[in-house]
C-alpha cells in the first residue's frame, strides 16, 4: 500500500515529464526533415494566403525551394507578382498569383471554387490558411467593420477553403492543411479580443478536424506563433498606438522563416498544435496552468 507521499511524488513526477516532453520534444521533431514534404509527389502545389508578406511570403519561398509549384493569394497585385515571378526564375517552378480580399464573400468563394477545382483534379497537396491581421483597442472601441472583416478573414476564408479542399484530398488519400493561428488563440486577450477568439477558433477546428480525419492521409496543423518578425506590426493600427517593436525582449522574436521551418518539419507527424520556439511553448504551457487569478494580477501589474 503506497503512502500519501510516495503517490504525491509519482503524480508530481508524472507531471514534471509531461510539462518535460511538451516542452522539449518538439525541439527535436521541429528541426528533423519533414514528413510531408519528403513523400511528396514529382509534381506538387501549395495554395499559400497572405503570401504578400511575412509568415506567407516564407512559406512561398521555402516550398518553392522544395520544388512546389505555388498559388499566392493576397491583395497586393504587385507584390505577389513580384513575388511570383522572383520564384519562378529561381526554381523554376510554376508560380501564380491570384489577387483577392478575404474578407469579401465574394473573393472568399472565388477562390474557395478554385482550391476546390485543383484539390479534384489531384494539384493541390498543402493549403496553407495564413492571411491575417490585428487590432488594438478594447472589443467595444474597434470599428465594427474590422472585427467582422478580421472573422472573414481569420475564419471564414480558412473554413471555406478548407471544406473545398478536403473532397479532393480524401479521394487522393494526400493532403494537408496548416492553419496560422496564434499563441494568443491560447489565452484571454483583453485589447485584443477579437483577434484571440479567431485564432482560438482555428485551434479547435483543427484539432477536431484532424480527429475526424484520422488515417485519411490528410494532416492539419494549428500553427500557433508568437512574435514573429514580418508586417504584422506595421500596420496602421499598431503605428497609431505606438507600438514599438524594442519593448518587446528580443529572446521573445523569431523569423518568419524560423517559423515555417517548424512548421513544415512538424506536419504529418501527427501532432495537430505546433508551437514554434521553446519560449513560445513555455508560455502557453504557465499560461495555461497558472490561476486565472494570477494570471489578472500579473496582467494589472504589467498594465496589459
Ligand atoms: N507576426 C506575428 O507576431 C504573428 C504572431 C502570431 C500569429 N501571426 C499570424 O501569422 C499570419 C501571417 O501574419 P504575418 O505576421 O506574416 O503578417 P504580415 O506580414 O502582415 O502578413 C499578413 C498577410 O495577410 C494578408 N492579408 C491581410 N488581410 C488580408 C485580406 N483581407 N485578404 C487577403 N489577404 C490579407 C496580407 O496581404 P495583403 O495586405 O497584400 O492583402 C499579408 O500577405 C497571420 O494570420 C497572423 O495573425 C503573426
Amino acid at each position: 500500500m503506497k503512502t500519501l507521499k510516495q503517490w504525491l511524488t509519482a503524480i508530481g513526477g508524472a507531471t514534471v515529464g509531461w510539462a518535460a516532453w511538451r516542452l522539449f520534444a518538439p525541439e527535436f521533431w521541429q528541426r528533423a526533415p519533414s514528413p510531408f514534404l519528403s513523400t511528396a509527389p514529382l509534381r506538387a502545389t501549395a495554395l499559400i494566403t497572405g503570401a504578400s508578406s511575412g509568415i506567407g511570403e516564407a512559406f512561398a519561398r521555402r516550398l518553392a525551394r522544395e520544388g512546389y509549384d505555388v498559388v499566392l493569394v493576397a491583395r497586393r497585385k504587385e507584390r505577389l507578382e513580384a513575388l511570383a515571378e522572383d520564384l519562378k526564375r529561381r526554381h523554376t517552378i510554376a508560380a501564380q498569383a491570384v489577387v483577392a480580399d478575404l474578407s469579401r464573400a465574394e473573393d472568399i468563394r472565388r477562390v474557395a471554387d478554385m482550391v476546390a477545382g485543383l484539390a479534384n483534379d489531384g494539384q493541390l497537396d498543402l493549403l496553407i490558411n495564413n492571411a491575417g491581421f490585428g487590432t488594438v483597442g478594447h472589443f467595444v472601441d474597434v470599428p465594427m467593420s474590422e472585427q467582422m472583416n478580421m472573422l472573414a478573414v481569420h475564419v471564414e476564408a480558412s473554413v471555406q477553403l478548407t471544406r473545398a479542399a478536403l473532397p479532393g484530398f480524401l479521394r487522393r488519400r494526400r493532403g494537408g492543411i496548416i492553419n496560422v493561428a496564434s499563441i494568443a488563440g491560447w489565452f484571454p486577450m483583453p485589447g485584443n479580443a477579437m483577434y484571440g477568439a479567431s485564432k482560438r477558433y482555428l485551434i479547435n477546428f483543427s484539432q477536431s478536424l484532424q480527429a475526424e480525419l484520422e488515417g485519411s492521409g490528410v494532416f492539419v496543423q494549428a500553427l500557433c506563433p508568437g512574435f514573429t518578425y514580418s508586417e504584422f506590426h506595421d500596420a496602421p493600427a499598431y503605428r497609431a498606438a505606438g507600438f514599438r517593436r524594442d519593448v518587446i525582449p528580443p529572446f521573445l522574436w523569431q523569423t518568419a522563416e524560423q517559423v515555417v521551418e517548424a512548421s513544415l518539419n512538424q506536419l504529418g507527424r501527427g501532432e495537430v498544435i505546433c508551437i514554434p520556439g521553446l519560449h513560445n511553448r513555455a508560455i502557453v504551457l504557465l499560461g495555461t496552468v497558472t490561476p486565472p487569478a494570477i494570471v489578472r494580477a500579473v496582467r494589472r501589474r504589467a498594465g496589459v
